[in-house]
Parts: C-alpha cells; sequence; structure tokens
C-alpha cells in the first residue's frame, strides 16, 4: 500500500497486531499515517512485527487484552507517546474447539475472556480517553462464526456472537459522544488462525482484505455509520 497521509494527526490502538489480520490492519494505518500502537502476547513476534512496520510512529506493547490492569496500560501509551487516543481495532482474538462436555473450563474462559471480555476491557480503558478527545472509532472484530454456529464451536461461536451483542449495544451507546462503533465479520481468513493448516485455501480471505474493511471504515464520512460489516470470500470452496 502506498502512503498517503489520509489518517496524519490520528492514533491508532491494534490489539493482536502482531501478526495475521492485526498487522495487516496495523500496516495499513500507519501507511495512512496513523500514529499506530500494536499489542500482543508474545514479545520476540510483537519486537519482529514493530520493526516490520518501519520507522513511522509505532509502538508496541505487551499486554494480555483479558487484563484490566494490561489494557488500562496499553491506553495510557498511545496516551504518553502520542498525545490521545482516535482507533481502537479490537482484534486479539483465540480459538479453542471442542465438544461441550470434553472443552475444558481453562479453554473455555481464555476464549471468552479473550475474544469478548478482553473487549469490554480496552472499550473501558478507552471510552473516556475519547470522549475527551471529542470522538473516535471502535472497531470490532468478531467472525461470520458468530451467526453460524457449528458443532465443536460453543466457545469460540458463543464468544463471537456476545461480541456482535456486545458491539451493537455500545454503538447506541456511545453515538452521541462520535463515538463511532462498528463490527468487522469475516469469514475465514488466511492465517493459520488456531494453529489451522492454510495448504491450498487460497480461496479463503486475505488479511489484507479485512484490513481494507477496517480503512474504509474509519474514512467513511461521518453522516452515516456502517455498524456491521460481513466479508466473504468472492467464491468459496464448493463443499
Ligand atoms: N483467521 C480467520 O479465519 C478469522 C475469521 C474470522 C474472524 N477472525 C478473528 O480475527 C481476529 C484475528 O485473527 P487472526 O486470524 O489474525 O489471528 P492470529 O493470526 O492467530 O493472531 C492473533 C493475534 O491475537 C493476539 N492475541 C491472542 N490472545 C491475546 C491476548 N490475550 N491478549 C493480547 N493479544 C492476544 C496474538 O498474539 P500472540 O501471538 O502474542 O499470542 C496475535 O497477535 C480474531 O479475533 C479472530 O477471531 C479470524
Amino acid at each position: 500500500m502506498t502512503r498517503d497521509n489520509s489518517l496524519s494527526g490520528k492514533v491508532a490502538i491494534v490489539t493482536g497486531g502482531s501478526r495475521g489480520i492485526g498487522l495487516a490492519t496495523a500496516k495499513a494505518l500507519v501507511d495512512r499515517g496513523a500514529a499506530t500502537v500494536i499489542s500482543a502476547l508474545h514479545e520476540e513476534p510483537l519486537s519482529a512485527a514493530r520493526r516490520a512496520l518501519g520507522d513511522g510512529r509505532v509502538e508496541a506493547v505487551r499486554a494480555d487484552v483479558q487484563s484490566p490492569q494490561d489494557t488500562a496500560r496499553l491506553v495510557e501509551t498511545a496516551i504518553r507517546a502520542f498525545g490521545g487516543l482516535d482507533i481502537l481495532v479490537n482484534n486479539a482474538g483465540i480459538g479453542r474447539f471442542g465438544d461441550v462436555a470434553d472443552l475444558s473450563t481453562d479453554d473455555w474462559n481464555l476464549v471468552v475472556g479473550t475474544n469478548l471480555t478482553g473487549v469490554f476491557h480496552c472499550c473501558h480503558a478507552a471510552i473516556p480517553q475519547m470522549r475527551q478527545r471529542g470522538g473516535g472509532w471502535i472497531i470490532n472484530i468478531s467472525s461470520l462464526a458468530g451467526i453460524n454456529a457449528f458443532k465443536g464451536g460453543a466457545a469460540y461461536c458463543a464468544s463471537k456472537a456476545g461480541l456482535d451483542a456486545f458491539t451493537e449495544a455500545l454503538m447506541q451507546e456511545v453515538r452521541y459522544d462520535g463515538i463511532r462503533v462498528a463490527v468487522v465479520a469475516p469469514g475465514s481468513v488466511r492465517t493459520g488462525f488456531s494453529g489451522r493448516d492454510e495448504k491450498g485455501a487460497d480461496w479463503k480471505l486475505a488479511a489484507e482484505d479485512v484490513a481494507q474493511v477496517i480503512l474504509d471504515l474509519v474514512e467513511h464520512p461521518t453522516r452515516s455509520l456502517p455498524s456491521r460489516v460481513e466479508l466473504r470470500p468472492s467464491q468459496p470452496k464448493k463443499a
């Protein structure tokens, strides 16, 4: 992507920005001139992502979205380093799959704690800053699994369905503060999510396709609000 500076002066946070959809989104935002903070759990891939994003205004923070202390620190980093926060992309997510009778309580808590409660923690920390700033964007990365539940996906599908409802409620709650909230629900994206083998998966979405939707949202004119985007491969593999 070419640098066009349309987001120059804006400050963004992308959770789970060390790889996959999060890294592609951070690249897209940085290429448009946004100062960007990426976060993830593991130090080494996070540092590699920071380097890959180049010499621009980029910070990397090790922060677990399950921890309210970590997410508060993440938002504080954006404010300290770049003076505020305009765009929050709640992308960090995890999948653990298995039938309910076999799924451990730890796996259930990890999935719901990351994909749903983690988004609450980030929004809770970010909204006062956005209110002070007079507005902003919160984009939550859900999944088509939130509306198309499948066997073995109880934890993941429930976490994303919960995130869809959370996002709708939040959108109604903060819109008069100038904070625009949307959910993006992709189908299959070729990222190796949850240890998946992506051999022969050329039909899937690319992480950059999701990043493009996020850019389109933050650049969308303010009179209208595209509050939910479903993104599918144009020609999914035939069953
Ligand atoms: N890939 C798909 O087919 C697909 C489809 C629909 C929706 N989605 C959603 O899109 C989002 C990104 O998916 P992806 O495929 O790009 O995933 P990915 O490649 O597995 O990357 C996940 C990112 O989230 C971070 N992360 C995980 N747990 C975290 C936590 N507790 N705190 C902070 N960061 C955490 C990871 O950091 P570490 O590496 O440090 O753990 C990594 O940066 C997820 O919410 C996923 O549910 C994916």
